[in-house]
C-alpha cells in the first residue's frame, strides 16, 4: 500500500527518531532521512522535519546538506538546529548563547493553523545553546517563550506562511511538550495534508515477511534477558520464523535482580517458547572481568563483550552454527550509545559494543525491534496478545546492577570543586536548603552531548516543587554539575567520602535486597505502573560518623526514556523505606534523585 509520509531529516540530535515515532502515531509513516542524501530522494514526501543536532558549529555557515530541499515545494518544519537552520537559509541571524533547557511557557502571539486546538500558553522543552535573534523578509513571530526564571526568549516558533517554512526551537517530540503531538499533528495532517494510513497491526505483518525474507533457512540464536524487548523479540521470531529455527539463551550475568533468573526461565516456558530455551550462569566471568573496573564506559564494554563471548561458546557447545545472533535492541540502546552518523555517545548499551557492531557489519546479527521506542514495543506486544505483566515490567538495562553499583578505588574526586562550590552556595541559598557536592560522578546528557560530572546532595525540609525548582536552577547555573539528590535520613550527612569498592558479589547482594524492597514498596503503594521505572543505586560514599554506603532511590515518569522526570514518592512509603533500607547492613545513608532527564540520565553509569 502507497502512504502518505514524510521525511525527518536526522542530524543527529537524540531525538530524530522521536520525531519519526509521533508522526507514525499520527497513522503517518515517516523516515528518517541523512542531511546529505540526494536530493531526488527527498521528492516523494508530503512534508519536512528537520531534526536538532548536538553541534550548531559543525553545520554552521558552511555546513554541507542538501539544501536544495527549500527549493521543494512541499511543507518544511524545522525543530531546534531545524528552526535555527530555517531562519538562517531565509535572512535570518542566529547566535551562539540564549541558552536554555528543560520545561519554559510558550506564548502563541496570534491565531496560527499550527497551534490550532491549543491554549495561548502552552508548556514545552528546551534543549539549546544557541538561538534565533532575527527574522528573514516574509517570516514573523509566532511565539515566545518564558523561561524558570521569568525570563523572555524571543523567536521560539517562527514561520512563514509564504513560504510554508516553519520553526519551534523547543522540542514538540518530547514528552513534556505537553501538547507536542498536537503541534505535529497540525503540521503534518493539516499543513501537509497527509492522509493517516498506519497503524503496528500492519507493522506486525510487514515486520513478519520482512524477517522470514532476511532468515531465510538460517537458526537465529537469540538473548533472551526477559524483559519485555527480549520477550517480544522471541514471540516475534517464533511467529516468523517457527521454533525449530529459534533457539534462546539466558545468561546470568551476575548482575541480575532477586530470583530473575528462575522467573525469566518459568516465564518463556508459560509462554510456550522452551523448544530450545537454553540458561547459563556465567556470573563468575562476569564478576572476574569487572574486578577493579571503576570507569562506566569500561565497565559497559566488558559486559556487553562478555555477553558475545559467553554467547559463542554456547553456541559451539550447543553445535550450533551459521546462526544470527538475535537481539532484543531497541532504538534508544542505538542513538545513544552514538549510533547514527551524528548522534554523541551518550552511553554505550550493552548490545551495542564495538564486537557487536562487527558482527552487524558482518551481517550476523538480526534486531527485530531496533526501531521502535519501549511503548510502540509494548502496543506490537499487546499487538501479539502478551499477557500485561509481562508487558509492564519495568525496563531493566542489559548491563543490570552493572550500572547501578558504583566502584571506586577511594580516592576521592574534586576536580573543579573550588569553581563548584561558590556558584552552588548561592544559588541553593535561594531557595532554603542545604547542599554539598559529592566527590565522585555520574552520567549525564547536555544538549545532546554526554556528560560525566557530580552529584550535589540537598538537605532540608521544602516542597516537591521548591525541590525540583532548586535542582533546575542549580544543573543549569552551577558548572559541571549535572544531578541532585535529595537526603531522606534524619541527620544531616556531612563530609561525604569515596569509599574503595567494586564489583563484588556482597556489595551485589546487597543491592539486590535494597532494590527487591523499593520493587515491593512501588507495588504496594500502587505505584509500580505509575512510575516508569525506578533504579536503586549503591554509592560508595560514606559520611562522616556513619558506617555504611548511600543508596539512592531514582524514580522516574517517562514514556521513551529519551526524557524522564522525577516521580515523588507519598511521604509514607519513604518512611518505611527508610526504615527498612537503613537496617540492611552496609547502609548508611539514603537519598533520593530529583534530576530530569537531561541534564541527568536515568541511570547512574
Ligand atoms: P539512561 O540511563 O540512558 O537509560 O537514561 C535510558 C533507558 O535505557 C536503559 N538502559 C539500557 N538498556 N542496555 C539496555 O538494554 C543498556 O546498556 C542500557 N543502559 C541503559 C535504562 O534502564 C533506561 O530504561
Amino acid at each position: 500500500m502507497e502512504h502518505d509520509k514524510i521525511a525527518v531529516i536526522d542530524f543527529g540530535g537524540q531525538y530524530a527518531h522521536l520525531i519519526a515515532t509521533k508522526v507514525r502515531r499520527l497513522g503517518v509513516l515517516a523516515e528518517i532521512r541523512q542531511p546529505e542524501d540526494p536530493l531526488d530522494l527527498f521528492r516523494p514526501y508530503q512534508g519536512i522535519i528537520i531534526s536538532g543536532s548536538p553541534s550548531l558549529s559543525a553545520f554552521g555557515e558552511d555546513s554541507d546538506y542538501t539544501r536544495g530541499i527549500y527549493d521543494l515545494d512541499v511543507p518544511i518544519l524545522g525543530l531546534c538546529f531545524g528552526h535555527q537552520e530555517i531562519a538562517k537559509h531565509y535572512g535570518g541571524r542566529v547566535v551562539h548563547g540564549g541558552r536554555e533547557w528543560g520545561l519554559a511557557q510558550l506564548n502563541i502571539i496570534r491565531d496560527h493553523p499550527l497551534f490550532s486546538g491549543l491554549s495561548r500558553r502552552e508548556q514545552v522543552w528546551m534543549s539549546h545553546f544557541d538561538s534565533v535573534t532575527a527574522l528573514g523578509q516574509g517570516f514573523e513571530e509566532l511565539g515566545y517563550t518564558v523561561d524558570s526564571t521569568g525570563k523572555e526568549h524571543r523567536f521560539a516558533a517562527i514561520g512563514s506562511d509564504k513560504y510554508r517554512r516553519y520553526g519551534f526551537q523547543y522540542h514538540p517530540e518530547v514528552d513534556d511538550t505537553i501538547n507536542g503531538e498536537r503541534m505535529l499533528r497540525n503540521f503534518v495532517i493539516d499543513i501537509c495534508g497527509c492522509r493517516p494510513s498506519w497503524n503496528m497491526r500492519q507493522y506486525l505483518q510487514e515486520q513478519l515477511a520482512r524477517l522470514r525474507e532476511r532468515i531465510g533457512k538460517r537458526t537465529v540464536f537469540l538473548l533472551v534477558s526477559g524483559g519485555v524487548d527480549s520477550t517480544v523479540a522471541a514471540v516475534l521470531l517464533g511467529k516468523a520464523i517457527g521454533p525449530q529455527q529459534l533457539h534462546l539463551l539466558h545468561i546470568d550475568n551476575g548482575l541480575m535482580r532477586l530470583e530473575e533468573s528462575r522467573r525469566v526461565l518459568e516465564n518463556f516456558r508459560s509462554l510456550g517458547l522452551d523448544r530450545h530455551l537454553h540458561f547459563v550462569d556465567a556470573s563468575r566471568e562476569f564478576l572476574s572481568a569487572l574486578q577493579g573496573v571503576i570507569e562506566p564506559e569500561q565497565k559497559r564494554r566488558i559486559i556487553g563483550e562478555t555477553f558475545i563471548r559467553v554467547f559463542e561458546a554456547e553456541a559451539s557447545r550447543l553445535g550450533i552454527r551459521d546462526h544470527l545472533l538475535g537481539q532484543g535492541t531497541i532504538y534508544p540502546d542505538t542513538i545513544e550509545t552514538g549510533g547514527t552518523r551524528r548522534a554523541d555517545t551518550i552511553k554505550t548499551h550493552h548490545n551495542r559494543v564495538p564486537l557487536v557492531e562487527e558482527m552487524i557489519a558482518a551481517g550476523r546479527v538480526i534486531e527485530p525491534l531496533a526501531e521502535l521506542y519501549k511503548v510502540e514495543v509494548r502496543e506490537l506486544a499487546r499487538e501479539l496478545g502478551l499477557p500485561e505483566e509481562v508487558i509492564e515490567r519495568h525496563p531493566f538495562p542489559g548491563p543490570g546492577l552493572g550500572v547501578r553499583l558504583l566502584c571506586s578505588d577511594g580516592r576521592e574526586d574534586r576536580s573543579h570543586f573550588e569553581e563548584i562550590e561558590p556558584t552552588l552556595e548561592k544559588v541553593v541559598s535561594r531557595f532554603g536548603l542545604r547542599a554539598q557536592v559529592l566527590p565522585i560522578r555520574s552520567v549525564g546528557v547536555k544538549a545532546d552531548l554526554r556528560s560525566y560530572e557530580h552529584p550535589v546532595l540537598l538537605s532540608g525540609q521544602a516542597s516537591w516543587q521548591t525541590l525540583q525548582d532548586a535542582t533546575s536552577a542549580i544543573t543549569a547555573e552551577v558548572p559541571h554539575v549535572n544531578r541532585c539528590i535529595w537526603n531522606l535520613v534524619d541527620f544531616e550527612p556531612r563530609g561525604a567520602r569515596p569509599v574503595a569498592a567494586g564489583m563484588s558479589r556482597e556489595r551485589l547482594e546487597l543491592l539486590r535486597r535494597a532494590d527487591a524492597l523499593v520493587n515491593e514498596a512501588l507495588v504496594k503503594y500502587g505505584l509500580y505502573r505509575v512510575v516508569w521505572q525506578c533504579p536503586t543505586v549503591l554509592v560508595p560514599l560514606s559520611f562522616a560518623g556513619r558506617s555504611g554506603e548511600l543508596i539512592v532511590l531514582r524514580p522516574v515518569l517517562s514514556e521513551r526514556a529519551m526524557t524522564a522526570r522525577a516521580a515523588e514518592l507519598p511521604a509514607t512509603m519513604i518512611e518505611e523505606l527508610r526504615k527498612e533500607l537503613l537496617q540492611l547492613p552496609g547502609v548508611g545513608a539514603l537519598a533520593l534523585d530529583l534530576t530530569s532527564k537531561p541534564p541527568g540520565t536515568i541511570e547512574w553509569e
